[in-house]
């Protein structure tokens, strides 16, 4: 795969102290913010684009080999790292084993901060929880970037339910904000979720220690690291066909038009015995094509809508 994207997470203690609450993810970025990262952490390494449209880069047989690297983890470390893999099992269809042979598998490590790639790179792939952040959230959070997630404000259609403070955002780092085209990013059916785990807290890259991030309706919290909400769950099962026995996955909903008046739509076999037919069906959208009207994102762009 041509499409290298690293999820870079780093890591501050989390203190005890009970100032003003600061969720995990704030934290995170507080520790990255002389850092050039990709959406807050994400390192952007090749061309960017969702994972989840592309299910060529999800864990089609729903099993993720995972190698932990010697000596990095103790036991009561390594618990907390397979609680997180057991709430994708417990909630979803995904299971964790431990690497044997398999081509492609996660291998986790102590590094420097935490940091995983989105989806299925190839391989093996490292994926780091560092010091400070083996915690279950922080781990189902990494693993959730590795199964083909990306941040919930990303969303196509955030900008409904958000609003981005571009004013308290610090100075080159308004990349962090961008959203991503339909195109790229699937919503899975889903409503706008602001408890999931892959959401930003309020006052992410903050220049001023004032929202970023603004709920258009209430005082709705984000930036949880607890565990997956509800909807995580939904999606999870969603993406990976979780309501299918082993074989063909259902087909994705079909992507909007693109920019020559075409829309697919895709499907994975989940039999490592394999199954034979195709994988993906195009069509050419009828009528007018509205493909040029689709706002898409780049990511390199330096500035994004605001
Ligand atoms: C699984 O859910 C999809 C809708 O997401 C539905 O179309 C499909 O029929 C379901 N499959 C089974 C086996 O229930």
């Amino acid at each position: 795969m041509a499409q290298l994207l690293f999820v870079l997470i780093l890591t501050v203690l989390v203190s005890s102290s009970s100032q003003q609450e600061e969720t995990v993810m704030d934290k995170i970025l507080a520790a990255n913010r002389d850092m050039n990262l990709f959406e807050g952490d994400i390192m952007q390494t090749a061309t960017s684009r969702n994972g989840i449209r592309d299910v060529s880069k999800l864990w089609v047989t729903r099993v993720i080999p995972y190698k932990f690297k010697t000596g990095d983890y103790g036991n009561s470390e390594q618990n907390i790292i397979r609680q997180a893999m057991f709430e994708f099992t417990a909630r979803a269809c995904i299971s964790f084993v431990p690497w044997t042979t398999e081509t492609d598998y996660l291998y986790i490590k102590k590094g420097s901060g935490c940091w995983s790639n989105v989806g299925r790179r190839g391989g093996r792939q490292d994926l780091s929880l560092g010091n400070g952040c083996v915690t279950k959230g922080a781990a189902i959070h990494e693993l959730m970037h590795a199964a083909g997630f990306w941040h919930e404000q990303s969303r196509y259609d955030r900008d409904d339910w958000v609003i981005i403070k571009w004013e308290n955002i610090k100075e080159g780092k308004e990349h962090n904000f961008y959203r991503y085209s339909e195109l790229d990013v699937s919503a899975l059916g889903t409503d706008y979720d602001y408890g999931s785990i892959m959401h930003y807290g309020a006052t992410a890259f903050s220049s001023n220690r004032r929202p970023t991030i603004v709920a258009r309706v209430g005082t709705p919290s984000f930036g949880q690291r607890r565990g997956f909400s509800d909807t995580d769950v939904v999606k999870l099962n969603k993406l990976y066909s979780c309501n299918e026995s082993v074989g063909w996955s259902d087909w994705t909903e079909w992507s909007p038009c693109d920019d020559t008046c075409t829309k697919t739509r895709q499907r994975f076999c989940s039999d490592p015995n394999g199954c034979t037919g195709e994988s993906m069906e195009t069509e050419t959208c009828p009528g007018l094509c509205q493909g040029a009207n689709v706002a898409r994102v780049i990511p390199s762009a330096r500035k994004f809508d605001a």
